[in-house]
């Protein structure tokens, strides 16, 4: 079953190709604004009909008639609005139905992709000289939930973890880890705090010309390939990954070992990249670097931007491994490739896709897209800092997380036991640092709140859990009845109910088409205000039997929609709280 607006927009488009006598029409349908509207409407008929220079009502009024001559069963009526939308009104029967179909089949609520395509997700891509930062949150948070929702349409998902483990301050981390380990050779001890390694080994390098010399040497070493290093360099990034892996752990993030897609990876094609460039006359030169000039990319006074692949001492640059990982990208027939990074990087990427795709390394076959994401913001609208100024490492906020969480618990609930507190403080205070950000449109800044985010009223994670804890518990009361159809819709806040659950698979189509997991979680928070509205006016226990049962099924849908929702987010709902 396709999603409603789907399947609206299809049957509505064809009757306006048919009446224009046109190949396809946009029929627009969008949910209507006011409930007098009914439930959809095309919005499409206007500017179909000014592009045709017909008047919108009589496109509106043939496209009806057109469709009248075998209505839908979906459809109750149709009418004109306004200067030429057609509004729609469903049926009753038909929500029912497929309500009911959807209870005993819970996965046509998000229906697959017509047509599954085979996509990377490149995504929380930390550097691993240093620990994961709140840098690294949201392009780690926002990325798993796209992921997730890629898959679950039927995708073919490849996740890249496109780690930065290559580059200059490896030498300098290796050569301090000689040093200092050799000494007291406990590594995983004097590696367990990352940041104040690399701080002190950045120390180390800053004070003394001959440790400074020798990481010199040693990325000399490291980068042709000798053993000792390479091995030396190896221990370095494995415990580092296993920094992340932790972190990843602790925020139920799907990425493993198996992801990664480290930019060493692509070391032995950076010199094969220059030498494509250099075929296809792309390359210049400018002040002894290798660059690319494209006419489309000029600075703030109008001079030629350039993408520089190739430092005037023969070193490489982040854009050189990024146009070798597109062209590996292109090879694997990948169709689709999601960079979920920083905004800050905008004119890296359009940069190295323009120069990808005029040197030849991709085609159009291959769409890349920048999944941009704003700053993480303290509540002084300044980034995200601690009181004395530094990054604030991620493993420590998530602990921040779980212990403001079980505080909260044990207040609202001080009598449950303690390691059951512990385990409701952990889906909730994770929960809540995930949504928060999800919630927010990616493509702005956002301030970090820690009271915002762990309030159970508005559109947070608390909120959302504790509705489906609730309804979860209304279902524990009547264990014996049998609760597997939909038969009433009598009341407004029923209708409304069911047709939102309905809107599941409309959503996610629209997350998968534009990366926007904030619009799945405001249909979760409006399904939820949807659910206690019915609640309030429909009684459900009490009323007669035929009737308790159908708003018992309805409030097993809803559980079951906002669980599916909630997972897609990576947030798995408690059935108790
Ligand atoms: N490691 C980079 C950073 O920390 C992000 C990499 C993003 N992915 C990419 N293909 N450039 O900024």
């Amino acid at each position: 079953m396709a999603s409603l607006k789907h399947y609206l927009n299809s049957i509505i488009g064809e009757a306006m190709a048919e009446a224009t006598q046109s190949e396809s029409c946009n029929a627009n349908v969008i949910t209507s604004s006011k409930p007098g509207f009914g439930d959809y409407q095309a919005n499409g008929i206007m500017s179909e009909a000014k592009r045709r220079g017909m008047k919108p009502r009589d496109l509106a009024e043939q496209v009806i008639i057109s469709l009248k001559q075998s209505l839908p069963s979906l459809i109750d009526r149709l009418e004109i609005g306004g200067p030429g939308f057609i509004n729609i009104f469903l049926s009753d029967s038909e929500i029912k139905k497929r309500a009911t179909r959807a209870i005993q089949e819970p996965t046509l609520l998000i229906p697959p992709a017509e047509v599954p395509i085979k996509v990377a997700v490149d995504y929380s891509s930390p550097n691993l000289a240093k620990e994961m930062h709140v840098g690294h949150l949201r392009g780690t948070i926002i990325g798993d939930a796209i992921v997730r929702v890629l898959e679950r349409r039927g995708h073919t998902v490849i996740r890249q973890n496109h780690v930065g483990d290559w580059g200059t301050q490896f030498g300098m981390l290796i050569t301090y880890m000689e040093e200092a380990v050799g000494a007291d050779s406990d590594l995983p001890n004097a590696l367990s705090d990352l940041e104040s390694f690399y701080r002190d080994a950045k120390q180390r390098f800053d004070d003394d010309p001959a440790f400074a010399e020798r990481a010199r040497l040693s990325v000399v070493k490291l980068q042709s390939g000798d053993k000792d290093y390479l091995s030396a360099w190896e221990i370095f990034i494995d415990e580092s990954l296993r920094h992340c892996e932790a972190v990843y752990e602790a925020l139920d993030v799907t990425l493993t070992r198996n992801d990664l897609d480290a930019e060493s990876r692509y070391n032995n094609d950076l010199s094969v990249i220059i030498e494509d460039l250099q075929k296809t006359d792309l390359l210049a030169e400018s002040k002894g670097a290798k660059c690319v000039f494209l006419p489309e990319f000029s600075g703030k006074d109008g001079e030629p931007l350039p993408l520089i692949v190739q430092k005037s001492d023969g070193g490489y640059l982040y854009s050189t491994t990024d146009l070798a990982a597109i062209r590996l990208r292109h090879k694997m027939k990948i169709q689709r490739a999601l960079y979920v990074v920083d905004a800050r990087q905008s004119l890296h990427f359009q940069q190295v896709f323009a120069v990808a795709r005029a040197a030849g390394f991709s085609g159009q076959d291959l769409s890349l897209e920048h999944i941009s994401y704003g700053t993480m913001m303290g509540k002084d609208g300044r980034p995200f800092r601690t009181r004395s100024g530094d990054t604030v490492k991620l493993a420590e906020l998530l602990e921040e997380a779980k212990q403001r969480a079980y505080d909260l618990v044990t207040e609202k609930n001080p009598t449950l036991p303690d390691s059951q507190r512990r385990d409701i403080a952990e889906r909730v205070g994770i929960g809540a640092v995930k949504y928060a950000d999800l919630s927010k449109s990616r493509t702005s800044d956002y301030i970090f709140d820690w009271s915002t985010m762990l309030s159970f009223d508005g559109n947070t994670a608390p909120y959302l859990l504790y509705a489906y804890a609730r309804i979860k518990s209304i279902l524990r009361k009547a264990p014996e009845r049998s609760y597997d159809s939909i038969q009433s819709l009598s009341k407004p806040e029923e209708r409304a109910l069911c047709l939102k659950i309905l809107q599941l698979g409309e959503i996610i189509e629209a997350v998968d088409r534009d990366c926007m997991p904030n619009q799945l979680c405001n249909y979760l928070y409006e399904l939820s205000g949807l659910f206690m509205k019915f609640y309030e006016n429909c009684p459900i226990l009490k009323g007669e039997s035929s009737q308790t049962e159908s708003r018992l099924a309805l409030c097993r849908l809803t559980a079951e929609t906002l669980q599916q929702g909630l997972e897609l987010l990576g947030i798995t709902p408690l059935e108790q709280m």
